[in-house]
């Protein structure tokens, strides 16, 4: 008799963002007149650049031809790809083989699958809050224990609080752990990790033989020179650290679905010679996928070239514009607010000790804008409530407009 994978039981809620949806179309229901503004889901808005649109019209164009045509490709992504993104990273400083780099269909795909070659008994830790496929994931591979209620957390995971007094950047673990997953830009506090924060995690990393897994996914937004946009950026952090990035929020990709990892020859763990590990993941991809769209990819090319790169980086100017403008809407409120100013998310403490979803239905009622319930990322972001940046100007703006005139402080 077949049975279900009894861990997915475990998962303490549906998926936080159709829990949202739900619930938004409760509300529309019944509230019909109501117009709905959109801050939850970091969800991009804005068309792609005409560098890109040109990249992926070559990409069908490609497929029109018998010369041209192509089917399955390098399982790891195409060569030009591959070598467009090492020269991306070199111009930053950082040097990799074209072979430690994986094109893949996305972040997502990639942080939910990365843990599946590790050890079954690894101790995982997580920023707390974090994006939920970190943990779910986890969870689901069978390294938690049961959901704990009254806590919020899992049994038998490590949870790294983060929260004012910490810059929303967490303490080390006090325990051994074994893998680490960190996000700089943060999801969903847009905390910015600086080189001497990272360091500290790496040496721990290095000291422990566990190794970080580094969700860069909004590196892009970064405006300041001084914070690393790669961990790849920190001493030795190619022995201990995999790095997962992706074109969704870096060029409007969220839905046309294109990403990457880094796993480095020289990452070792407790068990491995170097190079092994980067193996695994080349078998595991090899197994599971069959790689990124050839079109799709020939867009990946055009974000890469020089018009690409500077096209994207008026999108992200863009987004970061609205950014500013919901930040001085909330703080014109008195409001506390973090993030936002190299990250694309606003995380704010919620007014008069409101739960996160205490505030979500507020906001909804008494604005029609819907944003995400800091708890749905974590324990520690009970009482904290994002807004993102993604979104029209013309939305950005009524929705601050309303919030500030609407909503009953
Ligand atoms: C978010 O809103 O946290 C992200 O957009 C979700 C995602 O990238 O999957």
């Amino acid at each position: 008799m077949a049975k279900v994978n009894e861990h997915y039981r475990k998962l303490s809620a549906g998926y936080l963002f159709p829990e949202i949806g739900r619930r938004t179309r409760l509300f529309q229901e019944s509230h019909p007149e109501a117009e709905i503004l959109r801050l939850g889901i970091g969800n991009t808005t804005e068309p792609l650049t005409p560098a890109i649109i040109e990249g992926l019209h070559d990409g069908v164009e490609r497929l029109a031809s018998v010369e041209t045509y192509s089917g399955y490709g390098d399982e790891q992504g195409s060569a030009d790809l591959r070598k467009a993104l090492q020269a991306f990273y070199a111009s930053r400083g950082v040097e990799l083989e074209t072979d430690e780099l994986f094109i893949s269909d996305g972040a997502k795909p990639d942080s939910a699958n990365i843990q599946s070659i590790f050890s079954q008994t690894s101790i995982v830790a997580f920023q707390d809050p974090a994006y939920p496929v970190y943990v779910d994931t986890n969870v689901i591979a069978g390294r938690s224990g049961e959901f704990n209620q009254e806590s919020g957390t899992y049994d038998n995971l490590v949870y790294l609080p983060c929260a004012k007094e910490n810059n929303f950047f967490p303490d080390l673990p006090d325990e051994r752990v074994d893998l680490l997953y960190l996000c700089s830009p943060n999801n969903p506090t847009g905390a910015v990790a600086t080189k001497q924060q990272l360091q500290k995690y790496v040496d721990y990393a290095r000291k422990h033989r566990a190794v970080i897994i580094f969700d860069a996914s909004y590196s892009e937004y970064i405006s300041d020179d001084t914070l690393p946009r790669s961990i790849y950026e920190i001493d030795g952090a190619k022995e201990c650290a995999i790095e997962i990035n992706s074109f969704s929020k870096f060029a409007g990709f969220t839905g046309v679905r294109l990403g990457w990892s880094i796993v480095p020859k020289e990452l070792v763990v407790e068990d491995s010679e170097p190079g092994e590990v980067n193996r695994l993941w080349f078998r595991r991809q090899t197994t599971f996928f069959n790689g990124a769209s050839n079109v799709v990819q020939r867009g990946g090319l055009a974000v890469l070239s020089k018009e690409g790169l500077s096209e994207c980086r008026q999108l992200i100017s863009y987004y970061m514009e609205n950014a500013r403008i919901i930040r001085e809407g909330l703080v014109s409120l008195g409001l506390s607010v973090f993030g936002g100013d190299n990250a694309p998310y606003l995380w704010l403490k919620t007014p008069g000790n409101m739960t996160s979803w205490e505030f979500f239905d507020k906001l909804l009622e008494e604005t029609w804008v819907i944003g995400t319930p800091g708890s749905g990322f974590g324990p520690a972001g009970e009482g904290y409530f994002r807004l993102s940046a993604f979104g029209h100007r013309e939305d950005i703006e009524e929705a601050v407009e309303r919030i500030t005139s609407r909503l009953k402080l």
